[in-house]
């Protein structure tokens, strides 16, 4: 993390490229791992790393690019803004483009593609550190020994001293043989980096603005300090979606481990989306999908196949195989599962049980009351400690209209009951098996609305007798 004593630095992210080999019509950058598009990582490491302020160069798709930075890091009040690359002419035009967003004041920029997901702040401070250690540098950056540098500019160096950097598509037969490359991250003082730029030809194989020139330009106006970087992994680029599935893999692996290492449980198979807290002794079983804003709360268990949206577990509830729910909240020491379905507003209170094959929407089910076995209840409010049995249908919908079912503390409705909405049963009050409740039941009533039973004595054997008749002819 920065010191105290480091002078501020801005942020520069590239992300005007279309992303052509991603073939798809979102731009790069937005295109997501573990929940998140690639550019809010790296935006992430750059606040994480010191910087006061970022700048996202914007072109391909720059109204979504933008939307997604506003309301993402907008709303969290940090420095996050946009500059437009109107036409995608070269990295070192990207930059030209940010820098009339960059303070007078500030002495640093650090430049970092939007493209590379894995990076680590720590990797960063690193090279705050080795331009400071260098006052004489214009340029700090990092370099990675690769087994396959097929696409990156190789590293120049002359007497073990970085000279320049060769792009691959410019680079000699014998430029290509270095495997020392640039993963496209650096730390440039601000006088330094105006000048450099200004200084910047199209001279090249694809015609373009190379930020890359400026390395040569730096190791001639006072040297170029280097972090040969360790981790390599972390510096990977993303292009395709094959990449972008190998990265969102390590990913999914460094969520587990944090969450490991904080006390929880979690299965080799389990997929935690990046924005979702749990908290320790919790157990994420499993194939276990946790995704959005889901918190899972301290020693509750979430078992195998389920897959929670921005859903609240609290504490010790026990979320039981196969069960999908999302924006919905679950109360401690609730049950859940196997196979329910929680929709959006479902908000099941503590000590409550929902089982399997029960699908709940913007419903409260309150304190301690029970709907264990094939159930849809929507637009419901199910009083505390009421039962409601296996085959309960809320009728809420007449083809135009939701209406309200509201079910009294203590209630006990009986099972393959139908309740057309809007309706009121009081507390404590009894609604016979088979029922179909279409008027209020007050408090302690018995509602019961079914066809009368009667016995035939002997029926059955007269009934079989003519019945195995028939089935001869
Ligand atoms: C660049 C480097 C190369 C390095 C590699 C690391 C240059 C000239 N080359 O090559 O040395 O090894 O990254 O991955 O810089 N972008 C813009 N506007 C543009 C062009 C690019 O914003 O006009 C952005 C892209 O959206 C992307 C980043 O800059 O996020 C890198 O661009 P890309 O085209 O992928 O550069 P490379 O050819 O990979
Ligand atoms: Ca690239």
């Amino acid at each position: 993390m920065a010191t105290a004593q480091q002078a501020p630095f801005t942020a520069v992210v590239l992300a005007a490229g279309q992303g052509t080999r991603m073939k798809s019509a979102r731009p790069k950058v937005l295109h997501e791992l573990c929940g998140r598009p690639m550019v809010h990582y790296v935006v992430d490491a750059a606040l994480a790393a010191g910087a006061s302020d970022v700048v996202v160069v914007v072109g391909h798709g720059r109204d979504e690019v933008s939307a997604y930075l506003d309301r993402t890091f907008g709303a969290q009040g940090k420095a996050v803004r946009t500059a437009l690359q109107p036409e995608q002419r070269g990295t070192g035009d990207a930059v030209r483009c940010a820098m009339p967003q960059i303070a007078a004041s500030t002495e640093a920029v650090l430049i970092l593609c939007g493209d590379t997901p894995l990076l680590d702040p720590w990797q960063l401070t690193q090279l705050r550190e080795a331009l400071d250690a260098a006052p004489a540098a214009p340029v700090a950056m990092l370099t990675a020994q690769v087994a396959d540098p097929t696409g990156y500019g190789r590293i120049l160096r002359d007497a073990g001293r970085v000279v320049g950097i060769r792009e691959h598509k410019d680079a000699s037969a014998e430029e290509r043989a270095i495997t020392e490359v640039n993963p496209g991250v650096y730390l440039a003082r601000s006088a330094f980096l105006g000048r450099a730029l200004a200084g910047l030809t199209t001279d090249n194989a694809q015609g373009e603005l190379y930020l890359t020139d400026i390395v040569a330009q730096a190791a001639k106006a006072g040297g170029v300090a280097v972090v040969v970087a360790r981790d390599v992994g972390s510096l990977v680029g993303i292009n395709d979606r094959a990449q972008l599935a190998a990265a969102e893999e390590v990913l999914y692996g460094r969520i587990a481990d944090r969450l490991r290492r904080s006390g929880v449980t979690v299965r080799t198979s389990a997929r935690v989306d990046a924005g979702v807290v749990v908290e320790p002794d919790a157990v994420i079983e499993h194939a276990v999908v946790l995704r959005g804003r889901t918190r899972v709360g301290a020693g509750a268990r979430v078992d195998v196949g389920s897959v929670l949206t921005d859903v609240v577990v609290e504490a010790g509830a026990s979320v039981k195989p196969y069960t999908v729910a999302s924006q919905s909240s679950i109360g401690a020491g609730a049950q859940i599962g196997p196979f329910s379905h929680l929709r959006p507003e479902s908000q099941i209170e503590a000590d409550a049980h929902i089982g399997n094959f029960v699908e709940t929407k913007k419903t409260v089910v309150r304190k301690g009351a029970k709907a264990n076995h094939l159930a849809y209840l929507g637009d419901g409010d199910i009083g505390e400690g009421a039962n409601v049995g296996a085959g309960t249908i809320f009728c809420n919908y007449d083809g135009f209209r939701k209406h309200r079912t509201e079910i009294g503390p203590g209630a006990f409705i009986g099972s393959d009951s139908q309740i057309v909405a809007p309706v009121k049963i009081g507390a404590g009050a009894y609604v016979a098996t088979g029922t179909t409740v279409t008027r209020d039941v007050p408090e302690e009533a018995l509602a019961i609305g079914r066809v009368k039973q009667e016995n035939k004595e002997g029926y059955a054997a007269k009934l079989k007798a003519r019945l195995k008749d028939a089935a001869k002819k």
